[in-house]
C-alpha cells in the first residue's frame, strides 16, 4: 500500500458499459493506471482493439489514446484486475425486474469474485446506481465470501453522467458524491478526484445512495412537470417554451430539464424512477409523487400520436418520415426510447415509415427490420421525407434544425411537420410553407393545403 499523495493509486473497472468505459478512459485522462475488466466477451476483444462497444462523443479517440499509452488496459480477468488494482469501481448493469425492483445479481457476482482475488487491501467503490443498502450489502458478500482476512472498505460514488455528453461529464463534474465509511476511503477519494477541483459532497453510505436515485427522480419529475404545463398550454393557447424561460430564471427552479416533449426515456431515467418507488414502498413510504412522473410520462407517447393523427386525419396507408430513433441526441442507445413505442403504434395504425437517425439505425433495426414499403430506413433526413405526408421529429439531432425547409417543401407529398421536441422554428417552417404543430406551442401559424 501507498501512502497518500506518493504514487498515483491503481485502479480498476468491473463493468465497461455506458458508465464503466467512459469512467476508466476518464481516469486514464488524468494520469491513472486503469486496469477495465467486463464479462463480455466479445466487448473487452472489440475494447482491446480500440473500437468502442458503442458511440460516445469523444471516448473512441480517448480510447485509441490510452491503449497507446499503457494507461488504460483492457483484460478478460476480473481477478487480474482486482489483483492489480487498489481501488475497484464497480460498474455493472443493474436491471430492473418486472416489479420495477433493481436486478443486483451482475453486482453481486462482481463482488464474489472480488472478494475471491483479495490480495490486500482495497477500496471497493459501489458506482453502478443501486437501491439504498447495497453497498450494505457488498460489505457483507466480501466478508462471507473472502478467502484470507484481507482488509477493505467500502464506498459509493455515484455517477450522474448523460449520455452523449459523457467524457465531458466525467472530466467536467459538477460535483462528486463520496459515501464513506473510514477515514482511509475518504482520503483515497479526495486524492483520486482532486484534480477535478469540483465540490467533493461526503456522506455516509445509504446517503450517497438515495442521493443518486433522487437526482434522477427530480429531474424526471422536472420534465414530466413541464410537460403537463404543455398540455395546459395547448388547451390556453399559450407557449411552454416561454413558460419555461420565465421560470427557469428563477435560480430556485433553474433552465434545465424543462424542454417539453414526448417524454424522458434512456436506460436511467425509467429504470431509476421504478427502483427509487420500489425502495420506498418497501420502506413503508408511498412516492406517489414520482408514480404520478411515470403516468405523465407513459401519456406523452398518446398525445403525440393523437397530434399526428389530429393533424393528418386518417393514418392508415400515409407515409411518415420520422427523424430520431436515439432516445436523445449525440447517443447511438435506443433503450427505452420514445421512438420505439411510436414506430410500434404508427405500424400497427396502417403507416408507411421512412425512418432516419445520424446514429441508433443500426441498433433499431434489430428491433424493427427493414419491411419493404412498410418501413424503409434512410442515410439523410432529405431522403426519408421523400412523398412523405408528414415529419414526425422524435429526436432533436441538431441537424433538423439545419435542413433547409424550402427545398424539402419540394420533395414531401404534404407539408406537415410535428415536432416531438419543439427544436425547430415555427415562423422559419411557415415561411417555407409547412404546417408546424409543437409541443405545448400555440396554434400552427399557417395552414397551406396539401396536396
Ligand atoms: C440521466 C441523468 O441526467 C444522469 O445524471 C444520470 O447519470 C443518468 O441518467 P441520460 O439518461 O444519459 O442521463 O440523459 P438525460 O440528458 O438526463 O436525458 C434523459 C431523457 O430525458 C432523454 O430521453 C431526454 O430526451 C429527456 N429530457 C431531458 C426531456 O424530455 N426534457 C428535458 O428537458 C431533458
Amino acid at each position: 500500500m501507498t501512502d497518500v499523495g506518493q504514487e498515483k493509486r491503481q485502479l480498476g473497472v468491473l463493468g465497461l458499459g455506458h458508465v464503466g468505459l467512459p469512467t476508466a478512459l476518464g481516469f486514464a485522462e488524468l494520469g491513472f493506471h486503469v486496469l477495465g475488466t467486463d464479462s463480455d466477451t466479445a466487448k473487452v476483444e472489440m475494447i482491446s482493439k480500440g473500437q468502442a462497444p458503442f458511440f460516445e462523443p469523444e471516448m473512441g479517440e480517448l480510447l485509441v489514446k490510452h491503449l497507446a499509452s499503457g494507461r488504460f488496459r483492457p483484460t478478460l480477468s476480473l481477478d487480474e484486475a482486482v489483483r492489480g488494482s487498489d481501488i475497484l469501481f464497480i460498474c455493472v448493469g443493474t436491471p430492473h425486474d418486472a416489479e420495477g425492483a433493481a436486478d443486483l445479481s451482475q453486482v453481486e457476482s462482481a463482488v464474489r469474485t472480488v472478494a475471491e482475488s483479495l490480495n490486500g487491501y482495497k477500496l471497493i467503490v459501489e458506482k453502478s446506481t443501486a437501491p439504498v443498502h447495497t453497498a450494505r450489502w457488498i460489505h457483507r458478500t466480501i466478508q462471507r465470501y473472502r478467502a484470507s482476512d484481507q482488509e477493505f472498505d467500502i464506498a459509493c460514488n455515484p455517477e450522474f453522467l448523460r449520455e452523449g455528453t459523457a467524457m465531458h461529464d466525467v472530466l467536467h463534474p459538477d460535483r462528486v458524491v463520496v459515501g464513506v465509511e473510514t477515514e482511509r476511503a475518504r482520503a483515497w477519494l479526495e486524492e483520486i478526484y482532486a484534480p477535478l477541483y469540483c465540490p467533493i459532497v461526503f456522506t455516509d453510505l445509504n446517503t450517497a445512495e438515495i442521493i443518486k436515485h433522487t437526482a434522477n427522480a427530480f429531474l424526471s419529475m422536472k420534465i414530466s412537470f413541464i410537460n403537463m404545463v404543455s398540455d395546459l398550454c395547448e388547451a390556453a393557447n399559450a407557449d411552454v417554451m416561454d413558460v419555461a424561460r420565465g421560470i427557469g430564471l428563477d435560480p430556485r427552479i433553474g433552465p434545465s430539464f424543462l424542454q417539453a416533449g414526448v417524454g424522458y426515456g434512456g436506460f436511467c431515467f425509467p429504470k431509476d424512477l421504478n427502483a427509487f418507488i420500489h425502495v420506498a414502498s418497501e420502506r413503508g413510504v408511498d412516492f406517489s409523487l414520482l408514480k404520478e412522473v411515470k403516468n405523465v410520462n407513459d401519456a406523452r407517447i398518446d398525445r403525440f400520436l393523437r397530434k399526428a393523427q389530429q393533424a393528418l386525419w386518417v393514418l392508415k396507408d400515409k407515409r411518415v418520415a420520422v427523424w430520431g430513433l436515439a432516445f436523445k441526441p449525440h447517443t447511438d442507445d435506443i433503450r427505452e426510447a420514445p421512438s420505439l413505442k411510436i414506430v410500434k403504434r404508427l405500424l400497427e395504425a396502417g403507416c408507411l415509415l421512412n425512418l432516419y437517425d445520424p446514429r441508433a439505425v443500426p441498433e433499431f433495426q434489430r428491433v424493427f427490420p427493414a419491411d419493404g414499403e412498410r418501413l424503409r430506413y434512410w442515410s439523410s433526413p432529405e431522403e426519408a421525407v421523400e412523398q412523405a405526408h408528414a415529419i414526425l421529429l422524435v429526436t432533436e439531432w441538431p441537424e433538423f434544425a439545419a435542413v433547409d425547409w424550402k427545398r424539402l417543401r419540394a420533395r414531401v407529398a404534404v407539408p406537415i411537420v410535428i415536432d416531438g421536441r419543439n427544436c425547430l422554428d415555427p415562423a422559419v417552417l411557415a415561411a417555407a410553407g409547412f404546417e408546424y404543430y409543437g409541443i405545448g406551442r400555440p396554434a400552427p401559424i399557417s395552414h397551406p393545403r396539401g396536396s
